[in-house]
């Protein structure tokens, strides 16, 4: 019988469940495996006994993976379990970009003690005038489980796409429209589309990637998506961007203290696999990838 447990509470799957990630340091000795969702593990000390980690969601940025390694300790993703609802709110907050519903219904709330508000709003609304994205070209940077999916969606929606990844695998390959447009240079995406979604993970290589030179690339009132990772955008030249015009919209899922609050961006607190079937979905697939190794010794998505 292997003792698993759970930090953060990603299901109710009959495991110990912390929800603070210093108790399982003091009371966790034993466990053989760990199943972590947002949490971070980087100051924990690994028990001992420790084999594996299984982190229900796609990123691993909150597990120390060279501690892992130097420990033995298998690290598990659970890739595109979760790709469903990142894409909904992707599609969400490009909506959101070019309809300006974040202003109306600021507006709202503001007028809501108006008796003719009804009234009012007719005349406020030209205010608010959008534009729609059938037509629009999207950018997608970064075909994984999430980047595919946005893309046909996108793509359903009569949008224009377009796809840059250069390690683009097979299955990607065959669950892409044949509408996506394929480009080899990330700079083809940064000067010819109106939106420009990034799905990249967080590496070396990613981090800083949205930065003063890559946004001087981008067309003029370019509207730019970050639901993949905070870091992958320099926030200050992305602000830069805004107060310039050459960024219309920045719609991000990572808040900080540069952005957030910011005129043209719409900030999210990291909602996009928020779903009650994306976090089911991640949970069962961590605790089966995590069972398969404890008991079987296969290794899947590590
Ligand atoms: C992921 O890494 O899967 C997403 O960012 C969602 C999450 O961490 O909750």
């Amino acid at each position: 019988m292997f003792q698993i447990n759970c930090l953060n509470p990603i299901a109710q799957v009959g495991l110990k469940n912390f929800t603070d990630q210093y108790e399982i340091t003091s009371e966790v000795k034993n466990a053989d495996g760990i199943l972590v969702r947002s949490a971070s593990m980087h100051e924990m000390e690994l028990p001992e006994s420790l084999l594996a980690v299984a982190r229900a969601g796609a990123g691993v940025n909150n597990i120390p993976l060279d501690k892992c390694a130097e420990h033995g300790v298998v690290v598990f993703n659970t890739p595109g379990a979760n790709a469903n609802g990142v894409k909904e709110l992707v599609i969400a907050g490009m909506l959101l970009a070019a309809r300006d519903v974040v202003s109306g219904i600021e507006w709202v709330k503001a007028s809501r003690e108006d008796p003719d508000i009804a009234k009012a709003a007719e005349k406020a609304k030209k205010n608010f005038a959008g534009t729609e994205i059938k037509g629009k070209k999207l950018g997608v940077i970064g075909l994984g489980a999430i980047g595919v999916k946005v893309a046909n969606a996108a793509v359903a929606l009569d949008m224009e796409v377009y796809g840059y990844d250069p390690y683009l695998s097979v299955n990607a390959a065959w669950s892409l429209s044949r509408a996506v447009h394929h480009v080899t240079n990330v700079e083809d995406i940064y000067a010819q589309c109106d939106y420009i979604t990034i799905h990249v993970p967080l590496m070396d290589s990613t981090k800083g990637m949205i930065n003063a030179e890559a946004v001087g690339k981008m067309k003029d009132g370019v509207i730019l998506l970050n639901f993949a990772r905070d870091l992958l955008a320099d926030e200050e030249d992305v602000l830069e961007g805004l107060h310039s015009g050459k960024i219309a919209r920045y719609v991000s899922d990572f808040p900080n203290a540069t952005t957030a609050g910011q005129k043209g961006c719409i900030v999210i607190p990291h909602l996009g696999a928020s779903t009650e079937e994306s976090e089911d979905n991640c949970a069962v697939m961590a605790v089966e990838e995590m069972m398969d190794y404890l008991e079987n010794g296969n290794i899947r998505n590590s």
